[in-house]
């Protein structure tokens, strides 16, 4: 197994490229399954996630081109076509590593009319059910059952008592769910009339799967708001290379690098990214001292001396995003006071917290809360990495402790971050990979 070896204490010092976003770029290439025709998406990241992903559709029969196969050196660019789909499952092996599996249930049930996918299984970080996945499909009029492990879901059945489309429906979920609303967004696009989505999720990567399934033909209105509206269409259609779709930047990406430099101290700008996505994240590292500069596509971030803590609420977009606590707690260990932070959307994730006391932390947690002193310095340990973003703030605490730390299961870290250690030695860090 892989692990990070780094020797903390470097100032970081240049420019970093923001890849696409994980969390944009899954839903995106489960939406390929709802057209019969290719569909071309551009800036994916290079991820374990995404390679998950594809080798899920390409089980289902979805034929997958990288642009890179065809002797073109756009690594970013990848060509799905769904149009010979012969098995609409996604079995347990591979939606056991990836709980963003559960995306191909509202395409696969909205094309074919018919769906096989494993339920997740336990997650670290909390029991993250999806039952607001299958009530919105069954407001449309799906038929799903659970047994043995599987959500089995078929359409409606017709007069000629084949599975038919699914039909539009107003649906509003118990809470706001980011991939229970992107599910059922994908399955609107093909269902019979008109669905309405109440209490649903804002997040910018909502927006960008609503701007690639309208440039594949669907009727989407009020992506980025609590209601959206979708029209059913016949069919989706798909995306030529030159019509490609261009994954939005990753803003928690963007966050981890913002954090590392505010308690790493240096200068460093980011390129290809936006601002715009992470106001809750820029404005608390503003409080915290850091300095914080954007531009049209690109960020400046400079720190210098010890930061100040700074305590926070996670919340749903456009608030302070839940995939960001643990790497701003690991400024927050280093910070000048204490603070407090609450972690309100899921149950379980502080999970880092007692890794963190390991590099000399003190943080104390008491149910949803964690209290942080920050202390002068932290000291170079082995940890271990439970899950990705956690493993991101270990990551930044090793950056700033004495010594050297090495941080163990860095799969948890490929599954999201598009190279990091080599990011971070662009930069000036001193990190390296260690196999075995
Ligand atoms: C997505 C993100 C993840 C992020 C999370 C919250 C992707 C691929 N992943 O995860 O990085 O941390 O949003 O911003 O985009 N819930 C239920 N029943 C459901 C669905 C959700 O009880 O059917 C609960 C969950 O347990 C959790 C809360 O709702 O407590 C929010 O979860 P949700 O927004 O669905 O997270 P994901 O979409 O899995």
């Amino acid at each position: 197994m892989d692990k990070l070896l780094i020797r903390g204490g470097r100032r970081l010092q240049g420019e970093v490229t923001i890849s696409g976003a994980k969390n944009a770029a899954l839903p995106d290439l489960c939406a390929t399954l709802l057209s019969a025709e290719p569909v071309t998406l551009a800036n994916v990241p290079q991820l374990q996630d995404v390679n998950t992903t594809i080798k899920l559709l390409a089980n289902m029969g979805v034929a997958v081109q990288r642009a890179a196969d065809r002797g073109d050196d756009q690594h970013d660019v990848i060509t799905l076509d769904a149009g010979k789909v012969h098995n609409p499952e996604a079995p347990y092996e591979l939606v056991k590593t990836m709980r963003a599996s559960i995306l191909v249930l509202g395409p696969l049930l909205a094309r074919f009319g018919r769906a096989r996918v494993s339920l997740p299984g336990g997650c670290a970080i909390g029991s993250r059910p999806v039952d607001q996945h299958i009530k919105g499909l069954q407001a449309m009029g799906a038929h799903i059952v659970v047994e043995h492990g599987y959500i089995e879901a078929r359409g409606p059945l017709g007069a000629d008592g084949q599975p038919g489309r699914l039909k539009g429906a107003r649906i509003t979920t118990d809470m706001v769910t980011v991939t229970g609303t992107e599910n059922l967004m994908m399955a609107a696009t093909l269902a019979e009339g008109e669905t309405i989505l109440e209490n649903a999720a804002q997040e910018p990567e909502i927006v960008d799967l609503a701007n690639l399934l309208i440039a594949m033909g669907a009727r989407i209105e009020g992506q980025g708001t609590h209601r959206i509206r979708i029209q059913g269409v016949d069919a989706l259609h798909g995306l030529t290379p030159a019509q490609a779709h261009q994954i939005i930047p990753d803003r928690i990406e963007t966050g981890t690098f913002l954090c590392a430099v505010g308690a790493a101290g240096g200068d460093v700008t980011l390129r290809r990214t936006d601002a715009e996505q992470l106001e809750a994240v820029i404005d608390k590292l503003r409080e915290a001292g850091v300095t914080v500069e954007p531009g049209a596509d690109f960020i400046r971030v400079s720190a210098s001396g010890r930061p100040k803590a700074v305590g926070f609420r996670t919340k749903e977009h456009p608030g302070f995003p839940t995939d960001m606590q643990a790497q701003f707690m690991a400024l927050n260990c280093v910070a000048e006071g204490s603070a407090a932070i609450h972690e309100t959307i899921f149950e379980n994730r502080f999970m880092h917290v007692n890794e963190l006391i390991r590099l000399g932390a003190r943080v104390e947690v008491d149910g949803h809360t964690a209290v942080v002193t920050g202390v002068p310095a932290l000291s170079g340990a082995t940890v271990m990495a439970t899950d990705l973003r956690a493993s991101a703030s270990l990551v930044i605490a090793g950056l700033v402790a004495e010594g050297e730390t090495l941080v163990d299961r860095i799969y948890h870290l490929d599954r999201g971050y598009d190279r990091m250690e080599a990011k971070l030695r662009g930069i000036g860090a001193d990190i390296e990979r260690v196999k075995g």
